[in-house]
């Protein structure tokens, strides 16, 4: 069995993918978002790679059921509904919802990924389920591919470390497994930060954010397990 981390969807291509087991992170804080939306009652997800895409994707569907939602350095796109703050999917907001969103790296990285089965929507918010639906996929297909969305094409520590925390939690008890360069990395980086708090502080992603009064958004994305349940994206629709 084996497990490969890739830092960023750069150079995969979407046929890569195909039919192989996915986890997809974009913590700081697509996936965070698109989990809390979902667990917080909204009818499903839609990831655009872009904006100019989210917007003609969100034309095609029925205007009263239909949220565009998004951020351009980490603030809400004009015109758009929401912006990409977990903490803005509220029940009494997004409730039924079908939730068009673009982000930066989040989403690009999700339509990357398309074809592969699964494709899990991870993030610290649901990390116990999400761990188990890893292994999971890990042992029927004896292999799991972690996509990480990164930050503009570069490394981001934040995707990195939970990376190597779903490493270290699906391959305890499970024998020998191997990893990939990245993968290794990433697992070695868990013994470098003592909690995801620790890990997020001082990353170009947490500076952006607190550059545009989000630092509320940081503490969201950092506590573990708010949720129990692990989004799933397929035929273009996560649910
Ligand atoms: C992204 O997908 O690029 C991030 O989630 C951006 C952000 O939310 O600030």
């Amino acid at each position: 069995m084996k497990i490969d981390v890739y830092f960023t969807p750069l150079g995969l291509n979407p046929g890569d993918l195909a039919g192989r087991g996915i986890v997809v992170l974009d913590v700081l804080r697509a996936t965070t978002t698109i989990i809390t939306a979902l667990a917080n009652g909204a009818k499903e997800v839609i990831p655009a790679a872009t904006s100019e895409e989210a917007v003609r994707l969100a034309s095609n569907l029925e205007k009263d059921g239909v949220l565009l939602a998004g951020e351009r350095r980490s603030v809400k796109i004009e015109g758009f509904a929401l912006g990409n703050s977990p903490r803005e999917m509220t029940p009494e907001v997004v409730a039924g919802k079908t939730i068009v969103l673009a982000t930066t790296n989040g989403t690009p990285a999700l339509v990357a990924s398309q074809g592969g089965d699964p494709v899990l929507v991870g993030a610290p918010a649901n990390f116990g389920a999400l761990t188990l639906r890893a292994r999971e996929a890990l042992v029927a297909r004896r292999e799991l591919v972690i996509v990480c969305s990164g930050r503009e094409k570069q490394f981001a520590l934040e995707d990195a470390y939970t990376a190597g925390r779903i490493v270290k939690a699906v391959k305890k008890g499970l024998g020998k497994i191997d990893l990939n360069d990245a993968a290794r990395a990433a697992l070695d980086l868990t013994s470098a930060y003592d909690s995801w708090a620790d890990a997020f502080a001082g990353t170009a992603a947490a500076r952006q954010l607190e550059d545009a009064n989000l630092s509320e958004d940081i503490e969201f994305c950092a506590k573990p397990n708010r949720f129990g349940s692990v989004p799933q994206y397929s035929e273009r629709r996560i649910t």
